[in-house]
């Protein structure tokens, strides 16, 4: 099979933790015959240093021309902490977002026994969470009017939804859920919202198209807390913009490192793939990221390309990877590896370069780090 994949590197730690999904894919594309093509395109503060753009139109058009994305990192300090900036790297994930439609972003929440422990929650109230986010990604607060009065002392962001972007998603959310175990939970402020009250109707009134599926609401303030008290009772969770945006970083703390998580963005046309941690810049060029997310997501790509049999092969490589401790340095901070020996580890194990039973643990001992 021949694919070309559009690469966006973006900042910070993107460019390295990508370098080894790269690595992994074309571990895959060996092993299997196929061809992955990638035309690298740059989002973000290096595209603003480079062009004065946060998405120079040449990306928009690579994007819309390829068959999947594969994104790193955006950010960059030196904009967080002006609020007086002008442009922003955020804004072209934003526009990207828009311009390509991705109105599905999915986020897997799984818990892996080997990092129970580095999860500030009971290793009980762990066991059996697998739950995926469904969050809308092109409506809500994020892209409603934005307004500073003249004098700078108010300010405002709509929040807008219409039935349409509703149900959109919620199709897509309502049919995972029958693929998995049947439930879906739509997390609102119907209490307080109107957006809210919306998409409880909208929801509601799909609910007998998809007589299989349980539906039950959860305002999002309980919701916040459920995750941390009770999270195995969660299976599908759908909801808006910003509240997913901030419950999946909430969540991603159930699998005991923001590193481990992936993502999927699914729109009209071209999908997109990305970790679902940001920029990390203290950790830039130090080769110390944790590639996982990124290589994970790499597996969601596959699937995207009706590749699963890739795609489970680079999972089973990175359980492997834990099981054996080949883990960064946010999963073990004495006894860890690089993040290129990472990609290197799950290469080698996709190609059959290890064999897991006569693994000669001296060479990869080897390339530990000795940072102490
Ligand atoms: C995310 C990020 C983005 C968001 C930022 C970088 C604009 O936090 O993908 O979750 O808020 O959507
Ligand atoms: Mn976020």
């Amino acid at each position: 099979m021949k694919k070309n994949i559009a690469v966006i590197n973006g900042d910070g730690i993107g460019p390295e933790v990508t370098a080894q999904s790269i690595r992994v894919l074309n571990a895959i594309a060996q092993k299997f015959n196929h061809e992955f093509n990638y035309t690298y395109c740059m989002m973000g503060a290096c595209a603003i240093d480079a062009t004065g753009n946060p998405l120079p139109d040449e990306t928009i058009e690579i994007c819309l021309n390829s068959d999947a994305i594969l994104f790193g990192a955006i950010g960059d300090p030196k904009y967080d902490n002006d609020p007086t900036a002008k442009v922003r790297p955020e804004q072209g994930l934003l526009k990207l977002r828009k311009s390509l439609q991705l109105f599905a972003n999915i986020r897997p929440i799984t818990t892996y026994t080997t990092l129970q422990h580095l999860s500030p929650l009971k290793e009980s109230q762990l066991e059996n969470v697998d739950f995926v986010i469904f969050r809308e990604l092109t409506g809500g607060i994020y892209f409603g009017k934005k307004e500073l009065s003249e004098d700078g002392t108010q300010a405002l962001d709509e929040c807008t939804y219409n039935v349409k972007e509703i149900e959109r998603i919620a199709e897509v959310a309502f049919k995972n859920a029958q693929q998995r175990r049947k439930k879906l939970t739509l997390v609102d402020k119907a209490n307080v919202l109107e957006t809210s009250r919306l998409w409880r109707k909208v929801v509601k009134e799909m609910a007998p198209k998809f007589p299989d599926v349980e539906v039950d609401f959860m305002f999002v303030d309980n919701a916040a807390m459920q995750i941390i008290i009770n999270p195995k009772q969660f299976d599908v969770v759908l909801t808006e913009n910003m509240f997913g945006d901030i419950i999946s970083d909430e969540a991603s703390v159930l699998s005991g490192s923001l590193g481990m998580l992936p993502s999927a963005s699914y729109g009209v046309c071209t999908a997109l793939f990305e970790p679902i941690h940001g920029s990390y810049p203290q950790a830039a060029g130090k080769d110390i990221a944790n590639p996982t997310g990124s290589i994970l997501s790499a597996a969601m790509l596959l699937d995207y390309l009706n590749l699963h049999d890739e795609a489970r092969l680079v999972r089973q490589a990175i359980n492997w990877t834990l099981e054996n401790k080949f883990v960064t340095k946010d999963i073990d901070p004495i006894n860890f590896y690089f993040t290129s020996t990472i990609g290197e580890l799950v290469s080698d194990y996709v190609l059959n370069n290890i064999n897991p039973q006569e693994i000669n643990q001296e060479n990869i001992e080897l390339r530990k780090s000795t940072i102490i």
